[in-house]
This record gives structure tokens, sequence and C-alpha cells, in this order.
């Protein structure tokens, strides 16, 4: 079984822009697809590529101007001045869950199979979908529902499952999808589930805290002239990734000079989104919800 089939691949690589003597980061390793295809540019240039999941160290590529680091990618700016890096000529983030982690079972990403919840893509950390849905208050998932799931019934999915863990502990995707399913709309059971699934996944891997601060700091190490691609799958991601593009800043704040102009961070290269080839969502059902922006860098940011 392969690992994962890279998204977008031409596409992000083309928006890279590469320079044979850059230096880049790919901050989703995964399977090592963006990587490789990186790396295949580069001649005097560094590739440092990162990954919270040890699975995926497995994946390794044996080239001297590569580097793979096993951490979470917000903390990117610590790990590349251990390098020694201070500055880098371009980023590429592919955002969420390999096809690896999704259909390995027993992590517990998929709805398809009857797993322990789990969910956690760095199997060294302390939460799991299991302490969140055994421990956290009634209002706190509710809201972990609404924010990260888009879920129109979240309250009503909240109590059931606090109603479910008084009797006893949720332990399983099946026994989550029983205590949840029947508040699905009507031939939509598995969109429906996979909402509940992407947003606990969210919560147990801090992911829009873990975007917003690699992509505070990509900005800030990024030369002039540099790029940065971001490939999403749902809207939350996206528009905290238009935000820093549009606006400058993760939050979408627009900040001002002393002129009254609008601190302008990035260039954008491609005004619309970026999605796959109709070809390409054939061939990898994952591509399908895929979008993919990419910015150029203008000015300096202060530190
Ligand atoms: C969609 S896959 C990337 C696939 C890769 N582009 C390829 O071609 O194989 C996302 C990968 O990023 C990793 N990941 C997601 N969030 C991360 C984070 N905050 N820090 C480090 N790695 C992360 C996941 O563990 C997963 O392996």
């Amino acid at each position: 079984m392969t690992y994962h089939s890279p998204v977008l691949l031409k596409e992000s690589i083309e928006g890279l822009n590469l320079k044979p003597d850059g230096v880049y980061v790919d901050v989703t390793f995964g399977g090592g697809g963006h990587s490789k295809e990186i790396l295949k540019f580069l001649k005097n240039g560094r590739l440092y590529s990162f990954d919270q999941d040890h699975d995926a160290t497995a994946n390794n590529i044996e080239s001297s101007n590569f580097k793979l680091i096993k951490a979470n990618f917000r903390f990117l700016k610590n790990f590349l001045k251990l390098e020694g890096i201070e500055k880098i000529d371009g980023v590429i983030a592919d955002l969420g869950v390999s096809s690896h982690q999704f259909d390995t079972a027993a992590r517990g990403f998929s709805l398809r199979f009857d797993s322990e919840l789990d969910m956690r893509m760095n199997i060294d950390s302390n939460l799991n979908a299991k302490e969140i849905i055994n421990n956290y208050s009634e209002e706190q998932l509710a809201n972990m529902f609404y924010i990260y799931g888009d879920i129109t019934q979240s309250r009503k999915l909240a109590k059931q499952i606090v109603n479910a863990r008084k009797e006893q502990n949720i332990l399983t995707t099946t026994e989550l999808i029983l205590i949840a399913e029947n508040l699905s709309p009507v031939k939509k059971r598995n969109q429906f589930l996979a909402r509940v699934f992407q947003a606990i996944r969210i919560e147990v891997n801090d992911e829009i805290n873990a975007l917003k601060d690699m992509l505070n700091s990509a900005t800030k190490l990024l030369n002039p002239g540099g790029r940065i691609v971001v490939i999403s799958y749902h809207s939350l991601e996206d528009k905290i990734v238009k935000n820093l593009f549009k606006k400058g800043n993760t939050d979408g704040v627009v900040e001002k000079d002393f002129f009254g102009n609008i601190s302008k961070v990035f260039n954008q290269i491609n005004k619309n989104v970026i999605v796959p080839s109709s070809d390409e969502c054939t061939f990898n059902n994952r591509a399908t919800s895929a979008k993919m922006r990419v910015a150029e860098k203008i000015a300096y940011v202060k530190k």
C-alpha cells in the first residue's frame, strides 16, 4: 500500500519557484512526495522537512541536501535555528492527515474502522480523542463540534455524549458513531460523521493554533521574494491562509501604517485558489477537497 499520493504536485512545485541554491522547508513531509520533487531541483540548496508522526520517519530520503526533523511544525523557527538557519526561500504545507494515518485502523482517524478513539498524529502527545470525549465538559464538546466541525446540532450531540458516558466510558469509534449517527441528516450519514471526526481530530492535534504559529514563523523566516505554498482541505484552514496572504496576519485584522496604507506582507501569486484537475480527483479521492494558495513575501516583517 502506498503511504500517500501527493496532491497538486506539479502546481505546488511551480508555485515554490525553486532556486537551485535556495533553502526550502516542507513542513508536512508525510510520504515525502513533495520533498522528493523539491530535491530534484536543488543543486547546492537545502531542504528541511518536518513531520510530527514517527511513522513518517520511515520515508526518510538519503541526500546530502536533506534533513528530516521529527517535530511539530509550530516549532519551525526553533528547530531551524538549531540547524543554523535564520532565513528561507520557500515553504510548503500540505495540511491534514496522510492516507497512511487515515488508512491505519489503530490510529482511529477513520469512521471506516472499529478502533480505539485516538487520532493523535504524534503518539507521544498526551491528549487523545478518548480523553476529549470522556472528560471535556458539555459546553467544551459543543463548542468543538460547532467551531471545528460546523455541526449545527452541536449542543444536542454534546448532550448525547455526556448522557452516554454517564453509563460507561466511550472507548471506540463504533461506540461514538452509535451515539452520534441519529443526528445525521437523511442520506448524509457519512458526511455528518466525517465532520464529527474532523472536529475531534482538529482538537486532539490543536491544528488551528499549530497552523497559525507555523504561518507566523514562516512569514518572519521568508526572504523577500520567498514563496509560501499551502494546500488545505477545509474552510477553517483556508480562511487562515487567505487572511495571511491578503491582510498580512492570520487573524485577518487590517493593519495600517502611519500614513493609513494597508501593511502588505505578501503578493498573492494566484488571485483565486488552485484546485486539482478532475483527472487528479478521479485518481486520488483525497484531492477532491484540496485548495492551494501561493504567495510571495514582499516586505520585511518586524520581529
Ligand atoms: C497530507 S500529509 C502530507 C503528505 C506529503 N505532502 C506527501 O507528499 O506525502 C500531512 C502530514 O503532515 C503531518 N502534520 C500535520 N500537522 C503537522 C504538524 N503540526 N507538525 C508536523 N507535522 C504535521 C502529518 O503527520 C502528515 O504526515
